[in-house]
């Protein structure tokens, strides 16, 4: 009888083979999110968190980029390398958070707000871009806020956690934030983790700011419950150059799910335990790899974003690859 673990392998080295032939055939770079499906990541150039890979798309080579991610990730790497072909394996790859907020709803709050400065999470539609002065993402949303004269009123959508995260960090009173929330991230809240910290008291804490249980986290550190020097806040980049650090032997991770594959291979001798294993982002699963090869052979889904939104979105998001440093791109 045949082994089902040796014809499921097999099948796998014949995708992975197909894919690699058809990315250079096509002139195609691939790019994969942190949370992508192990497989997706794996066969992909690059993978990385949302300023590693836009940064990797500004400057690619290749005259085709493959995004393996949600549709602002491949709406990003469109503006910043408009005339390159960015296709990505499902259109309808969305997010939550960036449902959060409409341009109408910005342009409204702006008018709320003469003369403030608009920094719009990088996790937001193109048409939200185009009415930003900086984009920013988890890496580097405090050094972005920084940037900007201490007395300028500053409008920060649409993640309230990591709004907070950053109002805390900066001190800034003038930090005024929209109520939006990534439903993935939102869901991994204070109690669980407390109960997860509780039952293992030597681990470290790996926190995506976007998560509701941040505050908690510091709260926790706080009140003495978890030692300070165990909690970071981190972007799913910072989280890999920690991971290589830590002197830890486990590790508590809040954030997606997709995101302990990489960690697992930056440090094997270290156990990633989710904080939350159902926090699965079923976007960015919707990337799937028979979805990736049909992507290369049939040139679909393309991203188009039209030139005028493009060219009033490029300043902010090239501002945002401009500042700070993000972590774990390869
Ligand atoms: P980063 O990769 O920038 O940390 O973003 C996480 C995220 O939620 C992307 O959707
Ligand atoms: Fe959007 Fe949340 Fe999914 Fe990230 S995890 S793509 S923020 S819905």
């Amino acid at each position: 009888m045949e082994d089902p673990m040796t014809t499921a392998t097999v099948a796998d080295a014949k995708w992975a083979r197909q894919v690699r032939e058809l990315a250079r055939e096509q002139d195609a770079v691939i790019l994969a999110h942190n949370y992508q499906l192990p497989e997706v990541q794996d066969i992909a150039d690059h993978t990385g968190d949302s300023l590693a890979l836009s940064r990797i798309a500004a400057r690619a080579e290749a005259s085709t980029i493959v995004f393996c991610g949600v549709h602002f990730m491949a709406e990003t790497a469109k503006i910043l390398a408009p005339d390159k072909t960015v296709l990505i394996p499902d259109a309808r790859a969305g997010c939550s958070l960036a449902d959060s907020i409409t341009a109408e709803q910005l342009r409204e709050w702006k008018q709320q707000h003469p003369g403030a400065v608009v920094v719009s999470y990088v996790n937001t539609t193109a048409e939200v871009k185009a009415e930003t002065d900086i984009c920013c993402t988890s890496s580097n949303a405090v050094d972005v806020v920084r940037s900007i004269p201490a007395d300028q009123p500053v409008l920060f959508c649409p993640d309230q956690f990591l709004g907070a995260h950053v109002k805390r960090v900066t001190g800034r009173e003038n930090l005024h934030i929209w109520a939006g929330e990534c439903h993935v991230h939102a869901g991994i809240n204070g109690d669980e983790l407390a109960a997860r910290a509780d039952r293992a008291p030597e681990a470290d804490l790996f926190i995506h700011p976007e998560c509701g249980c941040a505050t908690s986290a510091l709260y926790l550190a706080g009140e003495g419950a978890v030692a300070e020097e165990r909690v970071h806040i981190l972007s799913t980049g910072g989280m890999l150059d920690a991971a290589r650090e830590t002197g830890a032997r486990s590790v508590l991770v809040a954030t997606e799910v997709g995101m302990l594959h990489q960690l697992r291979k930056a440090a094997p001798e270290v156990d990633f335990r989710a904080v939350n294993e159902k926090a699965s982002c079923r976007y960015m699963k919707m990337i799937t790899p028979e979805k990736v090869l049909d992507c290369l052979r049939a040139g679909t889904d393309e991203v188009r974003v039209p030139e005028r939104i493009a060219g009033q979105a490029r300043t902010a998001v090239e501002r945002m690859i401009g500042i700070g440093k993000s972590g774990g791109g390869e």
